[in-house]
């Protein structure tokens, strides 16, 4: 099967951008590899079990995490045409995301203003939005366009009917919204000089493979740990990823809330004395981690293209649950007449080494947690430099909230 990705439709001047920053990250890369060395924190880090374990601190940081900060709720290509529609329950709120006509992204509370019914339940392509229950009808702005028995509601304005909106931005090809109706969005002081690395990957043209979800029986932040560093792979991943990369060296930038960081591919080391030139184009570019539960794996299938392996991570109804958005894309640089299914390949080859592997590792720690002792700290070492910025992070933001 062909995918009908069109090179032509990227941008030259970002491809160049991308290509130095990429390049720019491998050669930092691999002086490392060379000299057996990683990116160093200053000291060790010590972790409050309780914030994996403890009720009353994950709703406080539900509220300060994941209904007060702007969270992607998909990529822009996830509902390309006008009348596409995605739903988006993770965060708590039924959250419906609709392509209007204008080709702006419209995001409303799921919830129907007559009795409070699911206006849609399934996705597909529409011009208008209907709600089973009654058959009150809204148009892709969310206005009430149709309502049956009208003379039922006389007296209250149609215009307070609508569907009831919730924020929502669309930048750089990913798509946030703020749970909370009301809530701002302010995404370029969220993302600050992220966006520009972000802006390098043309997330907009990247074309949707493969998407599944995993269930873990872990705090969703036991789980989004596991990505942070490559100190496990050897151990961990002894014929999987420890056979692809490097253990325990890493190459990290931080950008305030969010991060960007490199693991040394093996395969680095093949050309790594010839000229920059003659370096493969779409190989690697790092692990970009968007505060904060966002991991987009800039990565290659070998001799095949580039791909994008994104993992959205969030809490569970309890403290030792999580839920895991795994999808796949295909850049639009990674070239025409290729077979999708080598994508699809790479997805399920992820979702097992997550699934086995790493967080067969967080449900059993988790479970280990709820019996430390008083006191007990876990610890992140130097060399866990990217887990250390994020909690530190997630420090920060909860640090005085009640
Ligand atoms: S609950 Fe939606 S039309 Fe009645
Ligand atoms: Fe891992």
């Amino acid at each position: 099967m062909a995918t009908l990705v069109d090179p032509s439709r990227t941008d030259p001047r970002l491809e160049e951008e991308r290509r130095r920053s990429h390049y720019a990250l491998r050669r930092r890369t691999l002086e490392r590899m060379r000299s057996k060395s990683t990116d160093l924190d200053a000291e060790p880090m010590r972790i409050d079990p309780a914030i994996y374990t403890d009720p009353a601190y994950a709703e406080r940081e539900r509220r300060a995490l994941f209904h007060d900060l702007p969270i992607v709720a998909g990529l822009s290509r996830d509902i390309p045409a006008p009348g596409d529609m995605m739903l988006f329950d993770v965060l708590g709120p039924p959250i419906l995301l609709v392509r209007a006509k204008s080709g702006e992204v419209n995001a409303f509370l799921n919830i129907c203003p007559h009795r409070g019914a699911k206006v849609v339940t399934e996705c597909s392509r529409r011009t208008r939005l209907t709600c089973r229950f009654h058959a009150w009808t809204f148009d892709l702005e969310g206005k009430l366009i149709g309502q049956p028995g009208s003379e039922g509601f006389q007296g209250i304005d149609r215009a307070d009917l609508g569907l009831m909106p919730v924020p929502v931005a669309e930048r750089y090809g990913l798509i946030f919204v703020c749970a909370t109706p009301g809530g701002q969005i302010d995404i370029d002081a969220h993302l600050g000089d992220f966006a520009t690395e972000l802006a390098h990957l043309e997330l907009d043209k990247a074309e949707p493979i493969r998407r599944s979800e995993i269930s873990c029986d872990a705090n969703w932040k036991y789980a989004l740990d596991t990505y942070g560093e490559s100190y496990h792979f050897a151990s961990l991943h002894p014929t999987t990823i420890g056979q692809l990369a490097y253990s325990n060296i890493m190459v990290y930038d931080n950008y305030g809330l969010h991060a960007r960081l490199a693991f040394p591919r093996a395969e680095f080391m093949d050309y790594s004395d010839r000229p920059e030139a003659e370096w493969p184009h779409t190989d690697y570019g790092g692990l970009y981690m968007l505060f904060p539960n966002m991991v987009i794996n800039v990565n290659s299938i070998p001799g095949v293209g580039q791909f994008y392996g994104v993992s959205r991570i969030f809490p569970g109804d309890t403290p030792d649950t999580s839920r895991t958005l795994l999808s796949t894309y295909q850049p639009a640089h990674s070239g025409t007449e290729v077979d999708v299914g080598k994508w699809a390949d790479m997805h399920d080859f992820i979702q097992k080494v997550i699934t086995e592997e790493d967080y067969s590792v967080s449900r059993d720690g988790q479970a280990n947690l709820r019996w430390a002792p008083p006191g007990f700290r876990t610890v992140l070492g130097r060399n866990e430099i990217a887990l250390q910025h994020w909690h530190r992070n997630l420090n920060r933001l909860m640090a005085g909230r009640n």
